[in-house]
């Protein structure tokens, strides 16, 4: 019988230092988080400069925990993940470096993974006999796409947010209501104690537009597979989130205003159902247009209790990490790392960060 592949992961790309150890690419031998929440909550949200440092004192430390954690008899290590982005550079630079450093020390294969993959395969750890296509939500503090999955490691990107990401918008809808930081747990909590009626509607952001162009869209795809040329895809599954938080922010100041006192568990639970809304019914869309098989969700947002719920019921299959995979860790970095090097798909030493890198 042989070894099987045991692959560390590093992840510093934000404020969550992470380091986990993966075995055969499914096994999670170990996993370590340490969170830089409380550094960061006074200032409502990441400083980079601050999250840092914080990766460079906390790095070792991780790895050293998530290394002795690993059962006894733990095969060496095959290979070491990182990843390189997106993310903020500063944070991005430490886990990359201390990733090759221990390839070049131990002698093993270095790969860089891209963190919006590494969401993705935060799911297929649980499940990894997933049906294709497959489309994939992924919500997080900064990004919110759709993605047509046709085959493993092939990425269509059907639509994405023109402004602020799902997280975004809970975490400055949170600070507005004056709630803690990050603000999407904060929110769920509060959305899920409220019990009175619902009579607060937020705009569904670019959902009507949506559903109406949805025939439109039916027919261009009808047509170029008839040979013709498509129109653009429209924006049916971009989104956009920061007009919602003015909203909120609006109807605070009008309170104020006038005087009243607003409900704060009605307010985040109004809230909470607009972003719901608008990304499940955008997800059936994609999941109709393009025949999908299956759906999953991924990201800090996938831990939303509501959205959750939803997905569920979608009608079709719905893939979910558990919670504590669905926001930033190391074994979903040490997931991907494995699925590439299987394919012999490793990076040079020299691969750089970057802030900005796409699927
Ligand atoms: O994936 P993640 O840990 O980091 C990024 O890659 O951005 O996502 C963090 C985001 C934050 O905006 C946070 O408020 C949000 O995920 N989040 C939630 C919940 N838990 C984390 N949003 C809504 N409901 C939650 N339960
Ligand atoms: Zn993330």
């Amino acid at each position: 019988m042989t070894n099987p592949t045991i692959v560390l992961g590093i992840e510093t790309s934000c404020d969550e230092t992470a380091a986990a150890v993966l075995a055969d690419g499914k096994e999670i031998l170990s996993s370590v988080v340490s969170s830089q929440v409380d550094l960061h909550k006074a200032y409502g949200g990441v400083v980079p400069e601050m999250a840092s440092r914080a990766h460079i004192e906390m790095l070792l430390p991780v790895v050293e925990e998530a290394l002795k954690n690993t059962p006894k008899n733990t095969p060496p290590l095959t290979a070491v993940a990182a990843t390189n982005g997106p993310g903020l550079i500063g944070a991005l630079l430490v886990g990359v470096s201390a990733g090759k450093a221990l390839s070049l020390a131990l002698n093993i294969p270095f790969i860089a993974v891209n963190h919006l993959e590494a969401h993705l395969f935060a799911t297929f750890l649980d499940e990894p006999d997933i049906e294709l296509p497959l489309v994939v939500l992924l919500v997080s503090g900064g990004h919110t796409m759709l993605i047509l999955m046709r085959e493993f490691g092939k990425y269509e990107v059907l639509g994405q947010t023109l402004d602020d990401a799902a997280g975004e918008a809970f975490d400055k809808t949170a600070r507005a209501l004056g709630l803690g930081y990050p603000g999407g747990p904060e929110i769920d909590k509060l959305a899920a104690s409220f019990e009175g009626e619902d009579n607060i509607k937020f705009p569904r952001p670019m959902l009507s537009s949506a559903m109406l162009s949805a025939s439109s869209f039916l027919e261009g795809e009808a047509k170029e597979k008839k040979g013709g040329k498509r129109k653009d895809k429209s924006d049916k599954l971009n989104f956009s989130f920061s007009g919602l938080k003015t909203a909120v922010v609006n109807y605070i100041r009008k309170a104020e205003q006038n005087g009243t006192d607003i409900s704060t568990p009605a307010v985040a639970a109004a809230f909470q159902n607009s972003v719901v809304e608008v990304l499940s019914k955008k997800t059936v869309l994609a999941v109709e247009q393009f025949g999908a098989k299956a759906v999953c969700l991924a990201g800090g947002v996938a831990a939303n209790s509501q959205l959750r719920e939803e997905f569920q019921q979608l009608g079709v299959p719905c893939y979910l990490a558990s919670r504590e995979m669905c926001t930033d860790n190391a074994a979903m970095v040490a997931a991907a790392g494995h699925w590439h090097l299987m394919r012999g798909d490793t990076s040079e030493l020299n691969v750089s960060v970057y802030p900005s890198l796409k699927l």
